[in-house]
């Protein structure tokens, strides 16, 4: 089964668009828990902004978090500290079910990773990605050894990204999630966008890849702006010359 594809005019309207898919997502659920894990690095940032800002049940929603690096919270390459100031302070962090750190400040990572597995619900409701110009996504980099877990839901590996100690969730806690957005702006994605969505199969050579297949059922969509869409092939994905959301 194919992603959906999403095509955005720029960052900030992938940031709109953005915000309001997780938005709408959230409240087309059934009622109950929602389990959202957030994606790192700089890209969401202002989606987590713009979604502070949407009539969202925050009260039904548990945060996880899709990697951590090891640094304390306070750092400023901390995915929780993007995250805190982003999204859980605007919003109030007490008006959520539940936010999991990953304690990126424990010595121990391995143990610190097992802490954070057992905590992990069987399938998110929604797991937020990010795609790296290598094809990293969370923390799993090309040809990382964790790309063959699939039992054990999260792991501490150590990346060539800095700072490298680093907390993924991995393969088997990805693709068992039932819907996942993959955020991609700008130029310097264009490569790894187009080698996700249309390259050969190879999920250990382009670990992002994990994002685009999934059981019937699940949900996939990629929400790219048109400079990172800029190598696909877009009539084949049915998206027109206009920033549209193409469904396949
Ligand atoms: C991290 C992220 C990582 C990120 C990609 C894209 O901790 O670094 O989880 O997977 O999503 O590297 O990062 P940018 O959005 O900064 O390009």
């Amino acid at each position: 089964m194919w992603p959906t594809l999403e095509i955005a005019e720029d960052p900030e309207q992938l940031a709109r668009d953005g915000a309001r898919w997780i938005a709408g997502m959230i409240a087309s659920s059934p009622p109950g828990p929602f389990t959202l894990a957030l994606a790192g690095g700089a890209t969401p940032r202002r989606v987590y902004e713009l979604l502070a800002q949407e009539s969202v049940p925050f009260e039904r929603v548990a945060i996880y978090f899709g990697d951590e690096r090891c640094v304390p919270p306070d750092d400023a390459g901390s995915n929780f500290g993007m995250a805190r100031e982003a999204l859980l302070e605007s919003v109030g962090a007490e008006r959520f079910a539940a936010v999991y750190r990953i304690r990126g400040e424990e010595r121990d990572a391995d143990l610190e990773a097992r802490r954070y597995a057992a905590l992990l619900p069987r399938a998110f409701d929604l797991l937020l990605l990010g795609a790296g110009e290598d094809g990293h996504t969370a923390s799993l980099f090309p040809n990382d050894p964790a790309l063959f877990e699939t039992r054990i839901g999260a792991l501490a590996v150590v990346g060539p990204k800095p700072p490298s100690q680093r907390i993924t969730l991995t393969p088997g806690a990805i693709v068992a999630a039932r819907r996942i957005l993959l955020l991609a702006a700008g130029s310097n994605k264009a490569e790894v966008v187009a080698a996700a969505l249309e390259g050969p199969m190879d999920t250990h050579r382009v670990p992002v890849q994990l994002a685009r297949t999934a059981d019937p059922g699940k949900v996939r969509h990629w929400l790219v702006d048109r400079a990172a869409a800029e190598h696909l092939h877009l009539d084949w994905w049915g998206a027109r010359s206009a920033p549209t959301r193409a469904r396949c």
